[in-house]
């Protein structure tokens, strides 16, 4: 599931998506991703905890955030939106230049503050 990210104005700024999705287990990981030109004002944290919210509403009770080792603005957004630093998956991602680091964050349905 993807969706867009508007701001109050009705400016497309980004992306975020919930992927990975089992209803079994009722887990599920996010992704997003911001324009180069609206990043630092924390609109990836407000787009994450907004959909994390709408997640466990679905009755999911997991969200799962993995970034790479490198991409500590990513890391940001995960720590201002409340997720949990779990471990490293080592060698988890390959990229263009070689593989990468996973950090895995988590968010738990039982740890939202109304
Ligand atoms: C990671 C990303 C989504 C952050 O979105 P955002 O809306 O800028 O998030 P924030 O405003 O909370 O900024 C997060 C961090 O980015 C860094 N940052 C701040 N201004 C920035 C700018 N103008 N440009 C780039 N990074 C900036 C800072 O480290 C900031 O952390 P801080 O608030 O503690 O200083 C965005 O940088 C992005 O789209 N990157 C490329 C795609 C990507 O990496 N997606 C995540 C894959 S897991």
């Amino acid at each position: 599931m993807q969706l867009a990210i508007f701001t109050k104005d009705g400016e497309l700024v980004g992306g975020i998506s919930l992927h990975g999705t089992d209803w079994n287990t009722g887990i599920t990981q996010v992704g997003y991703g911001v324009g180069p030109k609206s990043r630092g004002q924390g609109i990836a944290p407000e787009a994450v905890r907004a959909v994390t919210r709408w997640a466990f509403s679905l009755g999911l009770h997991r969200v799962e955030l993995r970034t790479t080792l490198e991409n500590e603005a990513s890391q940001r957004v995960a720590a201002k939106a409340g997720f949990t630093y779990e471990g490293t998956l080592r060698q988890a991602q390959r990229g263009h230049d070689g593989m990468h680091d996973l950090l895995v964050f988590s968010f738990l349905a039982d740890e939202v503050v109304a």
